[in-house]
């Protein structure tokens, strides 16, 4: 359930410029704890740069970013993925060479930034692997752990970035385009499976699929040159004549 009273995530007027160019332009919005908020708006509209900003790729010019309450200010990628910010990438970021499961693995451990598991023997991380197969089992790749990234078909890389995310127990998914390359069958497959996520960590979801954005999000905001142009529920935005102007009006 939508709880509009529990805000994870809160940002209020972000900007970010690259020389003359607004990239995000005075963003404000919500991600309500039990949602998929999905952020959709033209190639080039700043989606993936606000995702940037919110995992602490890019520190914001101004604005502000609260996350469970904390103002993020100043922490940087593993900060905010430690507190619990999982995030997906566009561009796909797995280590090619290793086994889904390691991908994994490295994960978890990059996450609790132990360097002392160096100098445990491998045996003991016993619990890690458990944990790792659990996620590669959630996404329906456990049968294919022991095969390279590289070996992967795009969609089983994309299943693979989610279960990276969800390995690191996030209190909020960013996801910056997870259908995409998937097919017909995997973007069904991972509708139904973010439907399921979202219960345990609300998802801000970046998406041109407009059938998986309609399908899934509770509520959609509209990214225009930046600016926010619109936010409200699916009903809302496939009636909002600005919107439809602006951006649906290509696909219609
Ligand atoms: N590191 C950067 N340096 C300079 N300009 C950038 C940088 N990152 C993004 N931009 C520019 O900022 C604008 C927003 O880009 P962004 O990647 O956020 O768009 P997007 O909405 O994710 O687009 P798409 O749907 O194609 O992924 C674009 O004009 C882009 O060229
Ligand atoms: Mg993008």
């Amino acid at each position: 359930m939508v709880d509009q009273n529990s805000v994870v995530l809160q940002i209020r007027n972000l900007n970010k410029s690259f020389g003359a160019l607004k990239a995000t332009d005075n963003v404000s919005l919500d991600l309500y704890s039990g949602e998929i908020h999905a952020l959709i708006g033209p190639n080039g509209a700043g989606k993936s740069t606000l995702i940037k900003q919110i995992c602490g790729e890019y520190e914001q010019d101004s604005g502000e970013i609260h996350f469970m309450g904390e103002n993020m200010k100043g922490l940087g990628v593993a900060d905010r993925a430690q507190k619990g910010l999982g995030r997906t990438f566009q561009i796909s970021s797995l280590a090619l060479e290793f086994s889904a499961l390691r991908n994994v693995m490295l994960a978890v451990q990059a996450k609790s930034g132990s360097s002392f598991r160096f100098f445990k023997p491998v045996m003991k991380d016993q619990e890690l692997l458990e944990g790792a197969r659990t996620m590669l089992d959630r996404v329906g790749l456990l049968d294919r752990q022991h095969v390279p990234a590289a070996e992967l078909s795009h969609g089983e890389r994309r299943q693979l970035e989610i279960a990276i995310a969800l390995a690191l127990k996030p209190k909020a998914f960013l996801l910056d385009e997870p259908m995409a390359g998937m097919g017909p069958e995997g973007s069904r497959n991972l509708t139904g499976f973010l439907n399921t996520l979202k219960v345990e960590a609300p998802i801000l979801l970046v998406e041109h699929d407009m059938d998986a954005v309609f399908a899934l999000a509770d509520r959609i905001s509209v990214l225009v040159y930046g600016q926010v142009v619109a936010t409200g529920t699916v009903e809302e935005i496939r009636n909002n004549p600005l919107v439809r102007e602006a951006y649906l009006g290509e696909e219609a």
